[in-house]
């Protein structure tokens, strides 16, 4: 309970210098108070948004962020698995496989879509042990959304990854443009994503194709797989954190409601701002060192110990540590807002609140 106080009372502190302050933030950060209600626009003007793959990590929160903005039924969660109950109650879903192209045609018209934001993906390690499955939804199905996207003049967004670069990539930070030989499918097919995407864009006047390449979205209910989301848990649970890596492992982070907001501004950017179709959007970096050091501050009694994967330690290392992300902030106004210590105090607050919150999203 002490934690809690502590960490809402920081919370507090902090809001009143946060960028979130700004105007239209607050709007939007209250539940029913949406940006559209303040200007009064009614429904024909809201894009009606599909998200597929919208059970995985990032397409509840998007949606959440999308209903806030453009009212709760103009934005439909879709995927191949059976939503939790409070996702269910929350706004329109249905089944999409997206493999099924006639039945994709069918929820698009039905439902007339105008944007569709592409989440379904098998990603890297099941990608790596089915390379037959992540070609099949990754590359086919990609194509199937490209496809009845043109059809429909829709706006596509999808969203590419650091696996899409390589080791003979440059970093440090990593241009937008440069080499990309990718070691993975997962990989393999986002690149292919950004070729696609690019081309299609070039060759339709009514459809508009948007691919953003970020860092790891870092999220405190999703991504418990990874070491840097495991060690918040640890932290607040038992206070004893067993880490794979070396502490001077620097890694790129982004918050995940950094993630989703991007999409909603790169996909409501004029697109006469927009001198490309594919953006890098970078955020943080840091070393657990730093990492351990901050939620030191608020938790001083974790004790963090070694035990190094020398796989886990091979890849982290062969990461970038920043995307270059200049054309974004020049271009469509992208800024993260969270950094290092807004990121601790969010993430620990959020796990010590627990399940009320996580039933938000
Ligand atoms: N999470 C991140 O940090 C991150 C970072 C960069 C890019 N991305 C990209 O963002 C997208 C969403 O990522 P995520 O972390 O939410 O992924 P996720 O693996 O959590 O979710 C993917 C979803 O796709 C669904 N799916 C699989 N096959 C399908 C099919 N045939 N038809 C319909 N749906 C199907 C799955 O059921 C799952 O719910 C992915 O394209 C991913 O490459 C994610």
């Amino acid at each position: 309970m002490m934690l809690v106080m502590r960490l809402l009372r920081a919370r507090v502190k902090h809001a009143g210098s946060s960028p979130q302050c700004s105007a239209k933030r607050l709007s939007s950060a209250v539940p029913g108070i949406s940006s559209c209600s303040q200007q009064s626009c009614t429904d024909t003007d809201h894009p009606k948004v599909l998200i597929t793959g919208g059970l995985g990590q990032l397409g509840v929160g998007l949606a959440k962020l999308l209903r806030r903005q453009f009212g709760k039924n103009n934005v439909i969660l879709s995927d191949i698995r059976k939503p939790p109950k409070h996702v269910y109650h929350n706004g329109p879903f249905i089944f999409s496989d997206i493999l099924d192209f006639k039945n994709l045609q069918k929820i698009v018209v039905n439902n007339n879509i105008s944007w569709l934001v592409h989440y379904s993906a098998v990603l890297s390690a099941v990608g790596e042990n089915n390379v037959s499955l992540a070609k099949e939804v990754n590359i086919t199905g990609l194509h199937n959304i490209l496809d009845i996207a043109t059809e429909h003049g829709l706006r596509v967004f999808v969203p590419s990854t650091m696996e899409a670069l390589g080791p003979s990539s440059s970093s440090d930070p990593t241009p937008e443009l440069c080499v990309q030989r990718p070691r993975t499918i997962y990989g393999v097919s986002k690149v292919h994503a950004e070729l696609m995407g690019e081309v299609r864009d070039t060759h339709t006047h009514r459809t508009r194709f948007y691919v953003l390449t970020t860092t790891t979205g870092l999220g405190w209910i999703s991504a418990v797989s990874d070491y840097a989301v495991q060690i918040f848990h640890a932290a607040v649970k038992t206070g004893c954190f067993e880490c794979n890596l070396r502490s001077d492992t620097r890694l790129s982070m982004m918050y995940i409601d950094d993630c989703l907001r991007a999409t909603l501004e790169f996909l409501e950017a004029p697109a006469d701002a927009l001198v490309s179709r594919t953006y890098n959007i970078n955020a943080m970096n840091f070393t657990l060192h730093h990492l351990i050091q901050e939620i030191q501050k608020v938790l001083p009694d974790l004790k963090v110990t070694y035990n190094v994967d020398p796989v886990q330690q091979g890849k982290a290392d062969g990461w970038p540590t920043a995307l270059e992300d200049s054309a974004a902030r020049r271009d469509w106004g992208w800024k993260h807002e969270y950094d290092l210590s807004e990121l601790v105090q969010t993430m620990l607050t959020h796990i010590t609140t627990g399940n009320q919150l996580a039933q938000a999203y």
